[in-house]
């Protein structure tokens, strides 16, 4: 869909690259500005301005990155985008196929990235064999954040299957607390989603259905059973959730209203910036039943041709930073991710980064370790579409499991 809608402007407008950034300058796209987010962000600012590199933010707000990417089409196809944008995963290459993405390989090979990351993330950044892209974090998807509190006031335990989910947040609505925080945003409901997947299905089912696409695993009674689970979760969401930003959701958890939050490892930004510590006043668990798992969302900048050779060497520095240990530490503690470079100290990483660490090097080796589809690692932009309006859809409406299920194979098959 990018590759398509891009190439179609591409072809009616000729694309002149130019200059509109001062000399020295980087201009970034990105979607990060929620409390936690902002403070991550603007620790890579400060890191360039330390060099003399000046910062134009380009924030676009929008959870999930939507509305971002919108926006940087329509700069794209003007002749005039940024010098880096936050982009993700197979886009990388769509990016890169359409002649947009400029080679940092200079830096990279001078670094030695391919030795500080693991092959699972060097692959994405790189187009036709040549750095295009640095990474700055690895999220791990599969959370489920929790107030111990409204745990204990509810006499509930926190669950470790869906079964149990299902039981403990009965008792939590019965106590009068919200048991699920969730934002009715069609890329929330999507996290949600791809949460129920691989805690229902395993990670071998996920890896055929929702990252080969085999329409027979997708046809299966194994989708039924993960819409069948995904619908009783809509019973445990308010009325107030259409439209609610994600870290609103994670304040109803932060501040007690809320006992639950399925959401990627970002949420622990803001109980970070609230001061919140992990143990006594929230807890981090994997998602119901996938221990053994780990969704893999990694954020990086992708840079795009520079004419003007003082912002080549501008976005150079930039590429640079991001893999110096220093950023990659104090980024991902306030982004509440973990870094992309290997061999980093472990110590001023709390304990719910110490399980994702495990998490991802465990998972690696048995199998457990997928692209989250949610959020841009899986599939193109046009199969994650087709997914998010079915998740969406049906998450709103009463539409039975088979029916779901029937509507995702269409959707997901049209879209191929
Ligand atoms: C991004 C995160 C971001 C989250 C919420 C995800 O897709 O990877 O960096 O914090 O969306 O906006």
């Amino acid at each position: 869909m990018l590759k398509k809608s891009i190439a179609a402007c591409v072809a009616a407008a000729s694309v002149v690259i130019a200059p509109m950034t001062q000399a020295s300058e980087v201009e970034v796209l990105h979607w990060w500005t929620s409390g936690g987010e902002a403070k991550s962000v603007a620790y890579l600012k400060e890191r360039l301005e330390g060099k003399g590199v000046s910062w134009k933010d380009f924030a676009v707000a929008g959870g999930g990155g939507e509305n971002a990417m919108t926006v940087l089409k329509s700069r794209a196809v003007s002749g005039n985008p940024p010098t880096a944008a936050q982009i993700k995963g197979p886009s990388i290459q769509e990016w890169g196929e359409l002649g947009f993405l400029a080679s940092i390989d200079d830096v990279a090979k001078t670094n030695k990235w391919d030795s500080l990351l693991p092959g699972v993330v060097s692959d994405v950044m790189k187009y036709d064999g040549k750095y295009v892209a640095a990474p700055v974090n690895v999220h791990r998807v599969n959370w489920l954040w929790a107030n111990p509190e409204v745990f204990k006031k509810a006499g509930a335990s926190i669950p470790t299957t869906w079964a149990d989910f299902i039981v403990q947040a009965k008792k939590i609505k019965d106590a009068g607390y919200i048991a699920l925080a969730h934002g009715g945003q069609a890329w929330q409901d999507a996290t949600v989603f791809e949460a129920v997947v691989l805690g229902v299905g395993g990670p071998e089912y996920y890896q055929k259905a929702f990252v080969e696409l085999d329409m027979k695993a997708l046809d299966s009674k194994t989708t039924e059973e993960v819409f069948k689970v995904f619908g009783e979760l809509r019973q445990f969401v308010d009325a107030n959730s259409p439209g609610r930003d994600w870290n609103v959701a994670t304040s109803m958890v932060i501040n007690g209203e809320a006992a639950m939050q399925i959401m990627g490892d970002w949420a622990k930004g803001e109980f970070v910036v609230a001061g919140k510590k992990p143990g006594t006043d929230f807890v981090c668990v994997a998602s119901p039943g996938t221990s053994n798992a780990f969704t893999f969302n990694v954020d990086s900048f992708a840079f795009f041709k520079q004419s003007d050779s003082e912002n080549q060497k501008a976005q150079k520095a930039m590429a640079q930073e991001i893999l110096g240990s220093d950023f990659q530490k104090v980024f991902n503690l306030n982004k509440g991710s973990i870094p992309a470079r290997l061999g980093m100290a472990r110590d001023e990483f709390d304990t719910c980064a110490h399980d994702s660490m495990n998490a991802f090097v465990s998972s690696a080796q048995t199998g457990g370790l997928v692209p989250s589809f949610a959020h841009g690692m899986a599939v193109s932009e046009a199969v994650s579409g087709a997914i998010y309006d079915v998740a969406t859809n049906y998450f709103n409406s009463d539409t039975s499991a088979a029916e779901g299920k029937k509507q995702l194979v269409a959707a997901v098959q049209s879209a191929m």
